[in-house]
């Protein structure tokens, strides 16, 4: 077999077989093809299109370049979590204690971020101790013990996915649904939970910018995850501006203990039940919606979710403490105000826009090699639907020595959308497939 015919008969449109697949896969994997013909394979397949078959084996193909976590040992029915990425999005912060506490093993690798989205791990490093890697063996004894474990995905998961996410990177094939839906469900399926539900974000500040597309890679993943006896789900949820108010690594870590103690912003509340109620169904925990929603409901209102977060900084080594003392956390030396120069209400927050502007006071990673401050960020103080008046703070920058922050605070007044009309938020949920 050559990869120059595997090329040829894409750019042909022909559909190729698993041997092909497998055979690019393991072989860019390994270094035998090399990234130029790997890079005109992809922009074949980025106008060619996959069929759904073709997409399943590419996702089977990169499952199997690495390792693949053997979870058998864990006792119940373990299902996972993913998000495909926005801004604000400190989800599986609250999430992975919730359902942890009501009772499902939750064994989660998460990753880092890059650009203008943030990482669950950089997060969970803002907490002083707290430890995100882990050898196997206390990896599982951990979920036994505890119910959950977050750590950050090695390079020998899905090694092909890794290598492959950065060429689409350098090569503009990074936003083809095919792909996309491959990359994901190769992680998920090699992380070898039971069953997945996938958080597919639509919006300013998503890959997927309107509902067509999110829908039908939310379709595509679900049909990957179900063909290979994994129970999936997907949830479309809106992303036209980020998730609760904070923004910034420290900072989120706050905005998901207020979460988990009762109280935090209703729209990362109510999508944490939303994807805890599918979890808790997919494990069998709870036979309908209402009776799901109730006991996640118990769980943040009784300190039950917020114990098991405790938990969980205790067993990897972070400091404890933080739950009941957020300043414990790592902060910024100065506040900086953003005000309105006109007035109006907020239609949408490009969240993308706001991610970048996280990212200039440190937050984020410009390039993978950029080291971030944990303590700096944005605190959204206007949400959608809300009123703003000329002179009003729509933010506040959370900074350490920022130069240019007043180009900063210009960026971050440009995200903001006004109109003169009165505006209904959107639903965070806007759709389910299963
Ligand atoms: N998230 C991933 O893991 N992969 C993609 O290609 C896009 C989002």
């Amino acid at each position: 077999m050559r990869m120059v015919d595997i090329i040829l008969k894409k750019r042909r449109g022909l559909e190729l077989t698993s041997e092909e697949i497998e055979f690019f896969i393991q072989g860019y994997t390994k270094g035998e093809v090399p990234d130029y013909q790997a890079a005109a394979f992809l922009m074949a397949a980025f106008f060619q299109g996959l069929t759904p078959r073709e997409t399943g084996d590419l996702t089977m193909s990169m499952a199997r370049s690495g390792d693949q976590a053997d979870l058998s040992s864990i006792p119940g029915i373990k299902v996972d979590k993913h998000s495909t990425g926005g801004v604000g999005d400190k989800v599986t912060l609250i999430l992975g204690p919730l359902v942890a506490a009501a009772g499902i093993p939750v064994a989660k690798m998460s990753g880092r971020g890059l650009g203008h989205t943030g990482g669950t791990i950089d997060k969970l490093e803002s907490i002083p101790g707290f430890q995100v890697t882990m050898d196997n063996q206390n990896f599982l004894q951990q979920v036994k013990r505890v119910k959950l474990a977050v750590v950050a995905q090695t390079g020998h998961l899905a090694p092909a996915d890794k290598k492959l996410y950065a060429l689409r990177d350098v090569t503009a094939t990074v936003d083809s649904i095919p792909f996309i839906a491959a990359s994901v469900m190769s992680k998920k399926i090699a992380a070898g939970a039971d069953a997945i539900v996938l958080d597919v974000k639509v919006g300013s500040g998503a890959f997927m910018k309107n509902s067509e597309d999110a829908f039908s890679l939310a379709r595509t993943m679900v049909e990957i995850g179900t063909s290979v006896g994994r129970q999936t789900v997907a949830l479309v949820t809106d992303m036209d501006q980020p998730l609760g108010f904070a923004i910034g690594n420290a900072l989120e870590v706050k905005e998901a203990i207020e979460t988990l103690r009762g109280n935090g912003p209703a729209d990362l509340r109510e999508l944490c039940i939303y994807l805890g109620t599918e979890m808790l169904k997919l494990a069998g925990i709870a036979e309908d919606e209402l009776v799901a929603r109730r006991k996640l409901e118990e769980l943040l209102s009784n300190g039950g979710a917020l114990n098991k977060f405790k938990e969980l900084i205790e067993a990897q080594g972070g400091d404890p403490e933080v739950v009941e003392n957020p300043d414990r956390l790592p902060g910024a030396s100065s506040v900086y105000p953003v005000i309105s120069d006109i007035e109006g209400y907020v239609r949408e927050i490009q969240s993308e826009q706001v991610g970048v502007v996280a990212m200039w006071l440190g937050a984020g990673r410009a390039t993978k090699e950029s080291v971030i401050d944990l303590g700096v960020g944005v605190v959204l103080k206007k949400k959608v639907g809300d009123y703003v008046k000329k002179g009003e703070v729509i933010a506040d920058l959370h900074v350490n020595e920022n130069k240019e922050i007043a180009k900063v605070a210009d960026l971050l007044r440009k995200a903001y959308v006004l109109q003169r009309e009165p505006v209904v938020a959107k639903e965070i949920l806007l759709g389910k497939v299963t």
